[in-house]
C-alpha cells in the first residue's frame, strides 16, 4: 500500500511548482485542531494564516457550504444569486454605508480597490497611490508594486508604474510625498506580514484629515487585520478612523475563496457595467459559507472573545518573554499577536512545531500567532505552555552556543 506522507511528497515534487516548501501534510481539522498524515495531533496557531478564523470545520459553516453545494453552485455573474446580495446587505450592516464588489483574494480584492481609487482620480489628472514601507498587498503586479518590500518585487521588473512608498505611522513622510497626482493613500491598519505592526490612532487620524484637506481617498487594506481578528468587525472600528474604502478576503469564507471591496456609498456609482469584474467573484456557494460565518459572529460572542483571549495572552507571552534576553516583546492587537524576537523567528517557530503548535513567522523577527476568534481559555493555556517551552529550548540551544 503507498505511503499517503511519502506518495504525496513525491507527487508535490514532480507535478506542483515549488513556490511554496511545505513539510506537513494535514489531513483533518477540527475547531482549534489539526492532524497530520500520521496522526498527530497539533493545536493550531495560524488559522491558514487568518483564514479558519473560527476554527477548521465550523458546524454553522459547513452545514451551509453542504447545503449550498446541493442547491447552486455558480451561475455567473451575468445572471443574480440570492445569497451574494444578502452577504452583501449583512456586511454593509456593520460597515459604513456602501456596496461591495466580490471577488477571490486579497490581491484581487486590492487590484479592484486600485482600479476604483485611480477611476475617481483620473477625472481630475491624479492617479498615483502612497502606499507604505514594510507592507504588505499581494502578489500581482499592481498589489506587488504597493508592498513595501522591494524583495517580493525582485526578478519581476519592470515595476508597475504609479505607486510609491513612504515609512509607515510618519505623518511628516506622507505629508511630503503627497503630489497633485497623488489619487489615494493605502494602509493596513495593523502591518501583518510586516511583522504585526499597528497603526498609532492618532497617525490615523492625522491620515484621514490629510486626506480630506488634499481631496485623497484613504484605503484600508484589511485582508489580514480584519473579519475580527483584531477584535471588531472590521479593523477601521478599533481605531475609529473611516476609509473612503476597504478590501478584505482571507476570512471572509472561514476557508473557501472569497474578497471583496467596499466602497462608500457616495463613490457606488464609480464601478459601472464593463469597468470590473470577476467570473466567481460572489458565487452562491462562497456566498453562502460567508453569510454562515457571519451569522456565527452574531450568534457566538466572537469579537468579545477574540478581545478578551487576545488580552489574555498578550499579557501573559509579555510575562513570559521577561525571562529571556533574546525576546524583545509582546505586540499587536486582538488575537493579531506577535513575539518579537532579537534574532530570525523561523527556529522558534520551528520549535513550536515540535511542541504540536502551528505558528508563522512575519518579518523577519516575529512569530506570529493569529489563532481562531472563539479559541478556548483552556486551548489559550495549552498555546502558552507550549510557546514556553519552545522558548526553553530555544534558550539552551543559545546557551550551548
Ligand atoms: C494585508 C494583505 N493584503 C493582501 C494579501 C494578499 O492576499 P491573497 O494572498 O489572498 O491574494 C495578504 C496576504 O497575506 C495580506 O496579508
Amino acid at each position: 500500500m503507498e505511503n499517503l506522507y511519502e506518495a504525496t511528497v513525491e507527487r508535490y515534487r514532480k507535478y506542483v511548482m515549488p513556490t511554496y516548501a511545505p513539510k506537513i501534510l494535514f489531513v483533518r481539522g477540527a475547531g482549534a485542531r489539526l492532524w497530520d498524515a500520521d496522526g498527530r495531533e497539533y493545536l493550531d496557531f495560524a488559522t491558514g494564516i487568518s483564514v479558519c478564523n473560527l476554527g477548521h470545520c465550523h458546524p454553522g459553516v459547513t452545514a451551509a457550504i453542504q447545503k449550498q453545494a446541493a442547491t447552486l453552485v455558480h451561475v455567473s455573474n451575468l445572471y443574480m444569486n440570492e445569497v451574494m446580495p444578502r452577504l452583501a446587505e449583512k456586511l454593509i450592516s456593520n460597515c459604513f454605508d456602501g456596496v461591495v464588489f466580490f471577488a477571490n483574494s486579497g490581491a484581487e480584492a486590492n487590484e479592484g480597490m486600485f482600479k476604483f481609487a485611480r477611476k475617481i482620480g483620473n477625472a481630475t489628472g491624479r492617479n498615483e497611490i502612497i502606499s507604505m514601507d514594510n507592507s504588505f498587498h499581494g502578489r500581482t503586479l499592481a498589489t506587488l508594486a504597493a508592498t513595501g518590500r522591494a524583495k517580493y518585487r525582485k526578478g519581476f521588473e519592470p515595476d508597475t508604474p504609479g505607486f510609491k512608498q513612504v515609512p509607515f505611522n510618519d505623518i511628516e513622510a506622507l505629508k511630503s510625498a503627497i503630489t497633485e497626482k497623488t489619487c489615494a493613500v493605502v494602509l493596513e491598519p495593523v502591518q501583518g506580514e510586516g511583522g504585526i505592526l499597528p497603526a498609532d490612532p492618532e497617525y490615523l487620524r492625522q491620515v484621514r484629515a490629510l486626506c480630506d484637506e488634499k481631496g485623497i481617498l484613504l484605503l484600508f487594506d484589511e485582508v489580514q487585520c480584519g473579519m475580527g481578528r483584531i477584535g471588531t468587525r472590521f479593523a477601521w472600528q478599533s481605531f475609529g478612523v473611516e476609509p473612503d474604502a476597504l478590501s478584505m478576503a482571507k476570512a471572509i469564507a472561514n476557508g473557501l475563496p472569497m474578497g471583496a471591496l467596499i466602497v462608500k456609498r457616495k463613490y457606488a456609482e464609480t464601478l459601472t457595467p464593463g469597468t470590473h469584474a470577476s467570473t466567481f467573484g460572489g458565487t452562491a456557494l462562497v456566498s453562502a459559507a460567508a453569510l454562515a460565518v457571519q451569522e456565527a459572529f452574531d450568534r457566538e460572542n466572537v469579537l468579545e472573545n477574540c478581545r478578551t483571549q487576545g488580552e489574555y495572552l498578550r499579557t501573559r507571552l509579555a510575562e513570559i518573554g521577561k525571562k529571556y534576553s533574546f525576546v524583545k516583546g509582546v505586540r499587536g492587537m486582538g488575537l493579531m499577536i506577535g513575539v518579537v524576537l532579537d534574532r530570525e523567528a523561523a527556529t522558534l517557530a520551528g520549535l513550536c512545531l515540535k511542541q504540536n503548535l502551528v505558528v508563522l513567522t512575519a518579518g523577519e523577527t516575529v512569530l506570529r500567532l493569529l489563532p481562531r476568534l472563539n479559541l478556548t481559555r483552556a486551548e489559550a493555556d495549552e498555546g502558552i505552555a507550549r510557546i514556553s517551552a519552545a522558548l526553553e529550548e530555544l534558550n539552551t540551544l543559545i546557551q550551548k552556543g
